[in-house]
């Protein structure tokens, strides 16, 4: 069973790994899948901007590569700041992977601690096909 802090240290280390020439802001995120596995994932950017991927949705992109689809949390975390938030976009990547945005856990780093939020909260209204 793997606790917040676990998947906050795993977020934490793989923000390392980020590629960040252009920015130079890292992320790195580790979701949990409803079965109980892990995935991680960093921001990569590219010199035709527009081209980045932020980290969540490469640590979303592994947990599908390897053939999940339920996501129960994800944890977020720049070096750069304080509450790291998920961008817009990768917010409504989130939704299309959980049955109940309200289940869906929202883990970002606090000064020493963690703050968790869910998805229905980040998301108000979220747009389903
Ligand atoms: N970024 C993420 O990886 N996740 C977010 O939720 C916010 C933004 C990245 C994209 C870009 O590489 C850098 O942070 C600055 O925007």
């Amino acid at each position: 069973m793997v606790d917040y802090k676990e998947l906050m240290d795993k977020a934490i280390e793989v923000s390392k790994n980020a590629y960040v020439p252009y920015s130079h802001f890292p992320v790195g995120a580790c979701v949990l899948t409803t079965s109980g596995k892990t995935y991680c994932g960093c921001n990569f950017e590219n010199g035709s901007y527009g081209l980045t991927i932020c980290a969540e949705r490469n640590a979303i992109g592994s947990a599908i590569a390897d053939g999940e689809k339920k996501i129960k949390a994800i944890a977020i975390y720049s070096p750069k700041m304080n509450k790291c938030m998920p961008c817009g976009a990768c917010r409504q990547v989130l939704h299309e992977f959980c049955d109940n945005d309200e289940e869906l856990d929202v883990i970002v780093k606090m000064g020493d601690g963690i703050q968790v939020y869910t998805l229905a909260h980040l998301l108000p209204e979220s747009f389903t096909l």
